[in-house]
């Protein structure tokens, strides 16, 4: 049985290679998409999640959008990586779906109260904001999600400070909410993401699918290389977000370890800092484990993979 997953995002051009994964893996089912503030506005995001629905021909889910803000913070995007429209490069076509009229967080909810517990998984690969809200409001959402796997955060690097990654930096205190919510809670952070890292290999691969998108993921994934060539000096670039949606495919394409995780709030240097505590053994309530070790040619195995199936879509 596929599982059922929830894509809360952001996009972002990895958000969108997420979402194509999670469509064209038959593993996993996508129930609902859901945008929040993050890389870009939250209507820029939105269209753009619209428009990678059209490019794959994603129909019968309801999109919604979220927060347009944070809890605390003032807004804050990220155009060096993903440019002025949250996703620079490929031409993007007018969306054809209408977004369910629902505010984000309320399909969220709905959607998880609608299933039998233990069948939803959440993946934020965004800002914790729609989720923090989302439990906030319907605190039984915690007992009945399977899990939460993010893509966020890092125990040895940041990349919006030294310390802190994006989607925990814009957002701290609802990454907080979220880590503390009492639901198991998987770290795909900078360590793992890293590693993901979209090679000549990888690319050729793609190309080798041929399809319209699959010549969108190559197009998305030159300007996102270009952007972390130029702003983070990557040589090749490391596409985040899909890693989440893998790992609920196979977890066994990475290793995890568990350990207790809380959110730095107060720090002057190290505000939105997700700290890991190592110091073994986990104890025995721990809900929280992070990434470690990316299996990169598996990884890319089930993003071809997902691309072949998709096949060619007539837009
Ligand atoms: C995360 O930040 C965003 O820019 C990407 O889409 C990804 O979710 C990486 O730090
Ligand atoms: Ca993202």
């Amino acid at each position: 049985m596929a599982r059922k997953i929830i894509l809360d995002c952001d996009p972002g051009h990895d958000d969108a290679i997420a979402m194509l994964l999670a469509h064209g893996n038959p593993d996993v089912e996508l129930v609902a998409v859901t945008t929040v503030v993050g890389n870009q506005t939250l209507a820029k995001v939105t269209r753009n999640a619209l428009s990678v629905a059209r490019i794959a021909d994603i129909t019968g889910v309801p999109f919604a959008a979220g927060c347009p803000r944070p809890l605390v913070r003032t807004i804050e995007t990220a155009p060096e990586i993903h440019g002025e429209s949250g996703i620079d490069g490929p031409a993007m076509p007018e969306p054809t779906l209408d977004l369910d009229p629902r505010h984000a967080v309320d399909l969220i909810i709905d959607t998880v109260m609608a299933h039998e517990p233990g069948e939803i998984t959440i993946v934020p690969t965004a800002g914790l904001t729609n989720i923090a809200l989302a439990v906030r409001k319907e605190p039984r959402i915690a007992e009945r999600v399977r899990e939460v796997v993010l893509m966020g955060g890092g125990y040895h690097t940041g990349n919006w400070s030294a310390v802190a990654e994006f989607n925990i930096k814009i957002d701290p205190e609802a990454a907080h909410i979220v880590f503390n919510a009492g639901w198991p809670v998987t770290m795909v952070g900078l360590d793992l993401t890293h590693q993901a890292l979209a090679t000549p290999e990888v690319t050729r691969r793609i190309a080798e699918v041929g399809t319209r998108p699959a010549v969108f993921v190559n197009e998305l994934l030159d300007f996102f290389g270009a952007a972390y060539r130029e702003a983070q000096g990557f040589e090749h670039p490391p596409v985040h977000d899909p890693c989440a949606v893998a790992y609920v495919i196979d977890p066994s394409v990475m290793t995890v370890r568990k350990a207790p995780v809380d959110i730095e709030l107060t720090g002057t240097l190290t505000l939105g800092m997700t700290v890991a505590d190592f110091r073994a053994p986990a104890p025995a309530d721990c809900r929280t484990q992070v990434a470690v070790d990316l299996d990169h040619e598996r990884f890319w195995d089930l993003v071809v993979d997902a691309l072949e199936r998709i096949g060619d879509v007539s837009a």
